[in-house]
């Protein structure tokens, strides 16, 4: 992100400590939502990912993940010309679904994408707020190779580097409009 960005990003990003539970600290991005032209720019800087050099699109979908992926995904793909793809928890999307299962620290997590949801060879960005262990983004990467797509690269607005997300990527290309 341009320095501009990253500056209105941090004014606009709060730390809830001890949410949900006790010991984490939760990233707060509703105050960036609330703000129509921090918003905008988030999404545009977002989207970058998915052009070339020359302003082009470059991916045929955008996938979001579950709950908080959506609000940035759904206007990325607008913004880029493609559709939308929905990645779930389990039990939401009512058709054939993809399954992709992941470790959490305590417990395991599953995701679901429609099986139908993408065309043989399709290029595909997925975009997410937070990166944090990866779990979740190298799962959703994991679906859309089940579903016949090609994972481009991953956009987030966060990641926290201390996680070490990126290094449960395999390699997909990596997009952060901020690093902590
Ligand atoms: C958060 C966040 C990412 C994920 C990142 O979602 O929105 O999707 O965690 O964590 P990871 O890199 O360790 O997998 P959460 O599970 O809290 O769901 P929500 O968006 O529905 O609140």
């Amino acid at each position: 992100a341009s320095p501009e960005l990253a500056a209105t990003i941090d004014s606009l990003i709060r730390d809830v400590p001890d949410f949900p539970k006790p010991g984490v600290v939760f990233k707060d991005i509703s105050l960036l939502l609330d703000d129509h032209a921090a918003f905008t720019a988030v999404v545009q800087a977002l989207a970058d990912a998915g052009r070339d050099d020359s302003g082009a699109t470059v991916v045929d979908k955008v996938v979001g993940m579950e709950a908080r992926g959506f609000i940035l995904a759904a206007p990325v793909a607008l913004a880029l010309g493609v559709g939308f793809v929905p990645v779930r928890k389990p039990g939401k999307l009512p058709r054939a679904t993809y399954a992709v299962s992941y470790a959490l620290e305590y417990g395991e997590e599953t995701l679901e994408m429609h099986a139908d949801a993408l065309a043989p060879g399709e290029r595909v960005l997925l975009v997410d707020d937070v990166l944090a262990t990866g779990g979740t983004a190298a799962a959703t990467a994991e679906l859309v190779t089940k579903g016949g797509g090609t994972a481009h690269a991953l956009s987030v607005l966060l990641e926290l580097s201390f996680l070490d997300g990126r290094a449960a990527l395999d390699g997909l290309p990596l997009t952060a409009l901020r690093t902590i």
